[in-house]
């Protein structure tokens, strides 16, 4: 199995791959998605990604294979938003191993997880944490709710009302919560996965697109292909049970610290001014596109550069080529385009224009 097979073409979506400590990135502006100092026309650049870091993370993909049939796409995409410090818009009709493959991504990288399922009664403390008073002290204390952890998992989030929904995309963008005016960080790494089910639109509060344009990638879950379905019960068939992975063998093959050290090298991965152009016309075509009432963000262009050389660090490149940029189009823009309601009539997708527009846009050699 190599490095990483899958193109992650399925997520789309994030927040702004948050505030990173590199003193050199404009992070501020969504108007300059400006990376390093990366002198214009790079290319042909003395780094390299370092062996050790990029086959930790191989390992991290196969012990997730081991839990997990295929999906190598989705674990890609969740690879890449760690890397990037975005969260992950996660798309999936029910039963196709969601669940499990968070699980079995945090077990092999010694993440804490935690699970909320989104229901329509669900209050903003019962994401965040809130105080309680305790006879004892005669004093409030603030009793930490299940968004401190590092993967927290928002099942459904679409089947709570807003202003819950809300809770959780300001502690997402803020990595903090305040609670009567204290504010109280997030552990770090800290990653969103919020499920959608695709199908059931019935009693749902969608995200606003405002509220969309924050996930970094948004990743689907295809169903499996008969081999890998037969896969699957040949494991249960053998014993698997998904609610013991350590049974399974999943161990940890790198951890929050390794992971720290791999984000800094993809700091220093290159992009060359003309790679920088060419993310940009494509997200600027889709400004233009004929079939879409809304196009991506400047946030989104600043998310895709990002996306993309995370993906040419993982392919264990020192610099950003055109290709990259293509291969995380899809999941970092397709949550944050809207189609004409008459192009959708027409059987018009957004993958359909966001493939039109990768085709139009000319590629720098
Ligand atoms: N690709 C797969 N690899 C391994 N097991 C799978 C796969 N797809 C489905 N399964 C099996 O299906 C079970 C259900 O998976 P899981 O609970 O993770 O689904 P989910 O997508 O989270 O569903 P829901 O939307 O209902 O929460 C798993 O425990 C596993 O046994
Ligand atoms: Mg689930």
């Amino acid at each position: 199995m190599t490095d990483h097979d899958a193109v992650p073409g399925a997520p789309a979506a994030g927040p702004a791959p948050a505030p990173t400590e590199h003193p050199a990135v404009p992070q501020a502006t969504a108007t300059t998605p400006v990376p390093p100092p990366a002198p214009a026309g790079a290319g042909h650049v003395s780094f390299t990604p370092s062996h050790e870091l990029r086959s930790a993370l191989a390992g991290v993909r196969a012990e997730v294979g081991k839990a997990v049939v295929g999906q190598d796409a989705a674990v890609s995409g969740l690879l890449i938003a760690l890397l990037c410090r975005g969260h992950v818009l996660l798309e999936g009709v029910p039963g196709v191993a969601k669940t499990l493959l968070v699980r079995a991504l945090s077990a092999s990288l010694r993440l804490d997880t935690k699970r909320v399922q989104f229901t329509p009664d669900l209050m903003p403390g019962d994401v965040t944490g809130s105080l309680v008073y305790d006879a004892r002290t005669a004093e409030f204390s603030f009793r930490e709710g299940p968004v401190f952890t590092n993967l927290l998992l928002a099942d459904e989030i679409n089947r709570t009302p807003p202003k819950t929904q809300a809770s959780l995309l300001e502690a997402m963008e803020e990595r903090q919560v305040s609670v009567d005016g204290v504010p109280r960080p997030l552990p770090d790494p800290f990653l969103v996965i919020a499920t959608q089910n695709p199908v059931e639109y019935e009693g749902t509060y969608p995200l606003p697109e405002a509220q969309l344009d924050r996930f970094l990638l948004k990743l689907t879950l295809p169903l499996p292909e008969r081999d890998q379905e037969i896969e699957v019960l040949a494991r249960h068939a053998a014993g698997f049970d998904p609610r013991d992975l350590a049974a399974a063998g999943v161990r940890p093959a790198a951890d929050p610290a390794l992971l720290a050290r791999a984000r800094a090298e993809v700091r220093q991965v290159q992009v060359s001014r003309e790679v920088l152009g060419y993310a940009t016309d494509v997200c600027r075509a889709t400004r233009v596109a004929p079939s879409l009432s809304l196009g991506v963000s400047p946030r989104g262009t600043t998310n895709l550069l990002a996306t993309a050389r995370a993906w040419a660090w993982l392919s264990g490149r020192g610099f950003v080529t055109p290709d990259d940029v293509k291969a995380l189009a899809h999941p970092t823009l397709r949550h944050r385009v809207q189609l004409r309601a008459e192009a959708e009539l027409e059987g018009v997708t957004t993958e359909s224009v966001i493939d039109t527009v990768l085709g139009s846009v000319p590629v720098p050699r």
